[in-house]
Order: C-alpha cells, then structure tokens, then sequence
C-alpha cells in the first residue's frame, strides 16, 4: 500500500522534514554524511531552544529517564531527516531534549542496531548528529548478558574498554576530516574522569558499581555457550550487540564517552536456561530506578568537567 492511502487509512498526518531541493536548472549533488547530519542538527534546533552539552543514548528498557527531562521537546525519530528508525521492541524511537537539573541533555529513547540490517554508517548516524549539534559527552547504556561471575542479573557496570567483534567499523570507507582523523585513537575511549564520576556518584548513593570490558557481536542471535567461553578467554565481563560503533564514531569526532551496561542476564551456558528478551526488558525495568538515580548524580558532575 502507498504511505499517501496508509495516511488516508489510519487518518494519521504524517510530518515530514523537508529536505533540500535543487533549484530549477541546478544539478543536485546528493549530500555527505557531514552534511546530512547537518541538516538533521539544525531541524533538531528548530524543535528547541536547549543547545545540550551532554547527549545519552538509552538502550533497551533504560529508555524511561527521558521522561523525567524537565521542559521537554519530544521529536520521534521519524521526523528528523536522516534519522534511522529503531525496530527493537523496548525501544521508543524519540529523541528527548530537555533539561535534568540544570543541565540541558539530548537523550535518545532507543537506538538502532547492525541486527535490524542497518549499516555501521547507519548506525552511528545519531552521533554524528550530535557532534554537529556540538555536544560534548554522550552517556552509552546498554543491556548486556554478564560474562563476569559477578556481573548478576540486575548489576550495574561501567564500560572501561571493548572488544569489537561486531565484524564492522563505522568509519570504513572514505574519511571525511570534518569528522576527525582518519585513524583516530581509542586507547582510552571511556573517559577516565567520567568513569570516576560514576564511581563517586555510586558510592554516594550505596550503589555497588563495577566495571568490566564490553564484548560487542552483531546478534541478533544470542551467544552460544562456547562463544561466551571464548569472550571469557579474550577478557570480555560483558556482552551485547550495541554501543562499540557508537563509541568508535563519538571519539572520531573527539566526544568523551561514558558507558554503562545493565546486566540483564547471565550470558549463555553460566546458568542452566535459555536467554530470551523479555528478561531483559524485566531486569532493566527492575532496576530502573537506580539507573535514574544514578544518571542524575553524574549528570551535573560530567557537565561540570566538560566546561
Ligand atoms: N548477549 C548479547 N546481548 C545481550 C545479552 C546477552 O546475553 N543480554 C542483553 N543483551
């Protein structure tokens, strides 16, 4: 069916951002990725007055701390240009802007992965965003299966290094210097400052935090057994199917990165039952709270080291 006889079906009028067009009797050059994410920070302007410094990505379930976003501007993924459009149940697929405290943030309810047949390039297309947008420090979560022995369900770990075995890189293919650097660093890709924050920020609140290295596949499957004793050999804590390519791009473009796993489930084989995704969704519901407690801590401190 047509989208123009699905509107008229559901009734619904569906906004589109209008994208540039060539004057008549111009040739039109498709835009880059520098541009495109241009154009999307600037239609994300026009929805708000907040110009965020801090940027958050919610993974699965982690979505609900931008409802708490004071004086929000609510925009769904749909209608920003470009946007990739997230299929992940759990996920909501709205960019938030709003303010927590007195710090403005861009918090993405939901995200898009390689596993819903997107391309790296895709994938990190919202990071691009916000390096146009000029943010400073995008905050990762994810849920993640537990590799770690004490990595149990519902445990909170701050990412202190990854492992790509993703089998792609975002920024294969041409560079484009606007961007950054053709071969950019990564030894210490999760901010050490920030990850200290955190750790203070829990100790203060009687969280226990820990910290672990992020192992990420492209699922969608989950793990075999004898791939998590694999991951556990090559000095992966955590596993899951997000955040590297987002971290790759964010420290192209020079943004510091904080991540944070909710461990949702033990990974494959450490415990005798099979792994399925509505415990995820449970266990990231479950602790929730605490999450949000814990962001609003360390959001005011991140603001304060990145000004
Ligand atoms: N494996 C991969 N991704 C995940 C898992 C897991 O066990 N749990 C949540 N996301």
């Amino acid at each position: 069916m047509s989208p123009e006889k699905t509107r008229q079906k559901t009734g619904k009028k569906r906004i589109t951002a209008k994208k540039p067009k060539a004057a008549s009797g111009e040739t039109l050059v498709a835009p880059g990725e520098f541009e495109r994410a241009g154009f999307a920070a600037a239609f994300v302007f026009s929805r708000t007055r907040l110009r965020p410094k801090i940027a958050l990505v919610l993974g699965s379930g982690l979505g609900a701390f931008a409802d708490e976003f004071i004086g929000a501007a609510k925009i769904p993924y749909a209608e920003i240009p470009y946007f990739p459009q997230s299929t992940a149940i759990g996920h909501a697929g709205q960019l938030v802007i709003g303010k927590v405290g007195e710090v403005s943030v861009a918090g993405m309810q939901g995200r898009v992965h390689l596993y819903e047949g997107y391309t790296a390039k895709e994938v990190v297309f919202p990071i691009r965003v916000f390096a146009r947008m000029g943010v400073k420090a995008v905050i990762l979560t994810n849920a993640a299966g537990g590799i770690k022995r004490e990595f149990t369900q519902g445990k909170l770990v701050v990412i202190g290094d990854h492992v790509n075995l993703q089998g792609v890189n975002p920024l294969t293919g041409p560079n484009d210097e606007r961007f950054g650097l053709r071969f950019h660093d990564m030894t210490n890709a999760y901010d050490r400052t920030f990850r200290e924050i955190v750790a203070s920020g829990a100790n203060n609140l009687g969280i226990t935090m820990y910290e672990g290295v992020y192992a990420a596949l492209a699922g969608p499957s989950y793990e075999t057994p004898a791939e998590i004793r694999y991951l556990r050999t090559i000095g992966a804590d955590l596993v899951g199917m997000s955040t590297v390519p987002e971290v790759i791009a964010a420290r192209h473009s020079g943004m510091r990165v904080l991540g944070i796993s909710c461990v949702t489930n033990a990974a494959a084989g450490i415990r005798d039952q099979p792994l399925n995704h509505v415990e995820v969704l449970e266990t990231a519901e479950r602790v929730k709270e605490q999450f949000i407690r814990l962001l609003k801590t360390v959001i005011p401190r991140i603001a304060e080291a990145i000004a």
